[in-house]
């Protein structure tokens, strides 16, 4: 399997998965007479979908089904959707190591974006993997350009933070909390994660790859290997009785909400947005703790300052908290 694969543009799978993603059964005779194959092509096209992560339903006399049915990315439709008046160049894969490392591995990484249905290689922050079953969240990353080195940019993860926000609730999902610097929660469950990585001149003019995963329909058996509280968009839609949100439509919302903050950011900094983060800061007022390797440090949560540092209330006073690597946890 190459580390990008475009399998879903190729037709004949599309196809099926098109027709299987009714959640219904089908036999093979009627898959075959769709894509004009033998029942035995049929079976391979079958087998490639199930080495993509698709759980498939076989059962004799009835044909296949894919449980639940399937809500598939689709290009045109997320493109159809998006505002910019910027040139972007979209890339939709069916599986990918890592919708980052796609774009880090880009020339010029600056105004694409990439989806995958599934990442084999999604990256976490510190280190962590981003469990990634085939077309059950969203796995997205974009690349922008930032003049000012990475000092410009440290509060950059924490406004990608109120883009998420932001997208979430203009789908009708109101309540998401932030948690600093850059976990989108539900409940006290993480919703959504951010991954900047950044090259390029550290002090100068540097390239960002800015990677969102949404859990939308995340499937039990798959989430087992998650080691955080989680919660997805099915399950809050449930809770709240309003409709599911389509995958499309999300990454549209998303793709304009980020391009909106990213377009601003090198003139404005995170100070435009501090407010705004701070009003859905799920930590605000309690008492928490930091960590950073071997050291650990305790206060109550205050809040951001204009640059994104976290402010805490420590027995020294109010103390200053920079830097991707430090782990925030509440104390009860
Ligand atoms: C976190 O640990 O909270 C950050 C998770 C970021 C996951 C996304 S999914 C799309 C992009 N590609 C990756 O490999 N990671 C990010």
């Amino acid at each position: 399997m190459t580390a990008e694969n475009n399998l879903l543009d190729s037709g004949s799978l599309r196809q099926i998965l098109d027709l299987l993603s009714d959640g219904q059964f089908h036999s093979g005779e009627e898959i075959g007479a769709l894509l004009g194959v033998s029942r035995a092509a049929v079976w391979k096209s079958l087998q490639k979908l199930e080495l993509l992560g698709v759980a498939l339903l076989s059962i004799k006399g009835r044909g296949y089904c894919i449980e639940g049915g399937l809500d598939l990315l689709d290009s045109k439709k997320i493109s159809s959707q998006m505002k910019s008046n910027l040139p972007l160049d979209l890339h939709v894969f069916a599986q990918i190591d890592s919708t980052n490392s796609y774009l880090m591995r880009q020339k010029d990484p600056v105004g694409q974006v990439c989806f995958a249905e599934s990442q084999t290689a999604g990256r976490g922050r510190r280190g962590r993997v981003w469990v990634s079953p085939f077309a059950q969240n969203l796995y997205c990353s974009i690349g922008w350009g930032f003049e000012g080195g990475v000092a410009a940019i440290e509060g950059l993860s924490l406004a990608v933070g109120v883009a998420v926000a932001r997208t979430l609730a203009f789908c009708g999902v109101e309540g998401s909390e932030l948690k600093w610097p850059n976990d989108v929660l539900y409940g006290d469950k993480k919703l959504a994660g951010i991954l900047i990585e950044v090259t390029g001149d550290p002090a100068g003019y540097c390239q960002v790859i800015i990677g969102i995963g949404i859990n939308v329909a995340m499937s039990v058996d798959r989430a087992a290997a998650i080691d955080q509280p989680w919660i997805d968009l099915h399950a809050i839609c449930d809770e709240k009785q309003i409709p599911q949100v389509s995958r499309n439509h999300l990454a549209s919302v998303l793709i304009n909400e980020l391009v909106r903050i990213l377009d601003d950011y090198d003139r404005k900094g995170f100070a435009a947005y501090s407010a705004e983060w701070q009003a859905l800061n799920a930590h605000v007022g309690q008492q928490i703790e930091l960590r950073n390797g071997n050291a650990i440090c305790s206060g109550e949560c205050v809040g951001v300052s204009d640059d994104g540092a976290l402010l805490v209330k420590t027995a020294l006073g109010e103390e200053r908290f920079h830097g991707g690597e430090i782990s925030l946890r509440r104390v009860s």
